[in-house]
């Protein structure tokens, strides 16, 4: 497979699922609507979430995609040869179909198949759940693999720590998982060298959940109604190794991304570890890629110091400081964007329809951290002789938050710049100053984030049900030009954002909440059909505009039949059965949230 890109280990796996009867799904946006439990969609299930909970996939049982996901939890590590903070993943469900045994049939035959990844059956080892107190030892997975021909010294059995997998956020589906390394060296160092095996050289590509359990928000494991299948191949690592290569930089999907870098500036590209200009070459490579799909994203949001906008700004910011560090003249961004846009295209449309915003927003943060970081290493310098006299080499993390509160001065840069001085952050200290600050700004701009769909929680539930009656309720008053931009819940209210022009007046307020609270009453029926997306946007059925959808979706009407209904909108749940449960509806607060948008928080009272 020497060679393979990306654009066809990507066909060929949904191929080989299409032909194993899955439909093809749209891989979904980067920033999760309605699920406050992550900031990102980080691995392929995530949207999926509430059909592994229990709810009917219109697309059928069997599922394949490709998914964008971006995880910052190895911010620090991005650099080294292997860490990636945007990435694609391909995947594979099965939503209450096939189990264990086809599962990880499929994922072998996949692998191995010379039709398909031909991969040599001796580079390959995997992991399986040892067992931890009610949950058994996944003998079952091991069984499965054995009989596939895979070597008993080739499979390892670990800890939760290792094969057991639930989303990002603290609740939600999950279960044990098997998963699949390859040997990145040339034959394994010893005869029990396997997965986990201190070499270092066996490299995870692709895993096998067993959904079983749900967490909830108690902690407690709930068995699921019915048991699925969630998998995950990471395509930069697969490209890697099937290339034979050890790091994702040396492939094909990064070398048009080093290549403008190198073209930005005098300096070569070496692919070693231990080379700083290397690093630094890595980290603008890799940043720019992923802010660039953030920016591209129908969802996009823009630098700022808040939530995904907060991690946006930090990985453009670290990336122009990489630059700085490169050449005196930086590297700039705009260059590097544009081919990773060109790269990521075909399969990412909307890099291409949102690629002047891309471009606008990079060039202003650029602008205004170049602004920041003057004043910010102006003021570092200022303190730097007092710092230098402490013995412990230690700089006071209160220090570090007013650099960062005062300035925007970001905490890593400091310790960026402490670090070039032989010195510390304590960074506890600023963690702790930082949360103090967060929790502050939370609470007053009354954000939670407790809740939410991810956790299908009642509250949320029901919240995800008033929206819909809010949003019709307010096409009915204030004109059919109200569309939904933005809606976030949690288990103590909604907010709805919506295209209108002028503040609501107090009349109209009054009015919708009237509206919504009369469907309350009238304990209105909430069901689901599914249909073709453009026969329900004839039924009469709200679709978001620009987003996009399945062949087939699934609509959710609120009224007494088909016909006769209050509101119809594509969604993809969960609902109350009945509007009667919902309580009281209260609009609390009515305000601009950017121009020509405006926001409302409701809340639901007993
Ligand atoms: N959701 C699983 C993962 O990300 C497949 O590893």
């Amino acid at each position: 497979m020497n060679g393979l890109t990306a654009d066809e280990l990507r066909s060929k796996y949904i191929n080989f699922f299409l032909s194993k009867g899955h439909t093809q799904i749209q891989g979904k946006s980067l920033l999760p609507e309605n699920d406050p439990t992550v900031l990102f969609t980080t691995a392929g299930m995530h949207p999926l979430v509430p059909y592994l909970l229990g709810a009917e996939h219109p697309a059928g049982k069997r599922l394949v995609d490709f998914q964008k996901c971006i995880r910052t939890g190895d911010i620090d590590s991005v650099g080294d040869p292997s860490h990636l903070t945007f990435f694609e993943m391909l995947g594979n469900w099965s939503l209450g179909d096939y189990f264990k045994e086809e599962a990880i049939k499929m994922s072998f035959e996949f692998l191995t198949s010379p039709q398909w990844l031909n991969i040599p059956i001796e580079k390959l080892g995997v992991t399986v759940f040892q067992g931890e107190g009610e949950i058994p030892k996944d003998d079952e997975s091991a069984a499965v693999w054995k009989s596939l021909g895979i070597a008993e010294n080739k499979i390892a059995y670990l800890p939760r720590k290792d094969n057991w997998w639930g989303p990002a956020g603290t609740t939600g589906p999950c279960g044990p998982d098997t998963e699949m390394f390859y040997y990145t060296g040339e034959t394994p160092c010893s005869n029990d060298c396997k997965p986990g095996c201190s070499c270092g050289k066996w490299l995870e590509i692709w895993n096998d959940v067993f959904m079983q359990y749900n967490k909830n928000a108690e902690g407690e494991y709930e068995p699921l109604k019915r048991k699925c299948v969630d998998t995950g191949m990471g395509i930069e690592r697969t490209v890697t190794v099937l290339n034979g290569k050890t790091s994702v930089y040396d492939t094909a999907i990064f070398a048009p991304i080093i290549a403008a870098i190198e073209k930005a500036g005098k300096f070569k590209y070496e692919g070693r570890a231990d080379s700083e200009t290397d690093h630094s070459i890595r980290i603008i490579a890799d940043h720019t890629r992923s802010a660039t799909f953030i920016l591209g994203d129908p969802k996009a949001v823009s630098p700022s110091n808040v939530g995904a906008g907060y991690v946006l700004r930090r990985l453009i910011r670290r990336a122009v400081r990489h630059g700085r560090k490169l050449s005196d003249n930086g590297v700039s961004l705009f260059h590097i964007a544009e081919v990773v846009i060109e790269q990521s295209k075909n399969s990412y449309p909307e890099l291409e329809e949102n690629r002047t915003f891309i471009m606008n927003e990079l060039n202003k943060e650029e602008e205004k951290f170049k602004e920041t970081l003057q004043k910010g290493e102006h003021e570092f310098e200022k303190l730097l002789p007092n710092l230098l006299k402490d013995p412990r080499k230690l700089m006071s993390g209160r220090l570090a938050f007013k650099l960062y509160d005062t300035y925007g001065f970001p905490i890593e840069l400091t310790e960026e710049l402490a670090a070039e001085k032989g010195m510390t952050v304590n960074r506890e200290e600023f963690d702790d100053a930082f949360k103090k600050h967060q929790d502050l700004s939370r609470s007053q701009s009354g954000q939670s984030f407790k809740g939410g769909l991810g956790d299908q929680g009642e509250m949320a539930v029901k919240y995800h049900t008033a929206t819909h009656l809010l949003q019709r309720a307010l096409k009915t008053i204030l004109g059919d030009h109200v569309a939904q931009k933005g809606s976030n819940i949690t288990a103590e209210r909604l907010r709805f954002d919506f295209v209108h022009n002028a503040p609501m007046t107090e009349e109209e307020i009054k009015k919708a909440e009237d509206i919504v609270n009369e469907q309350i009453k009238k304990d209105l029926p909430v069901f689901m059909e599914t249909m073709g997306l453009e026969e329900a946007k004839s039924a009469g059925a709200i679709a978001l505009f620009g987003e996009k959808y399945e062949e087939q979706v699934k609509v959710y009407t609120v009224g007494n039949s088909a016909a006769d209904f209050f509101s119809k909108e594509v969604c993809g749940g969960p609902h109350v059965e009945r509007t009667g449960l919902l309580g009281t509806f209260k609009i609390q607060k009515e305000q601009s949230s950017s121009a020509g948008v405006r926001r409302i928080r409701a809340v639901l009272e007993n």
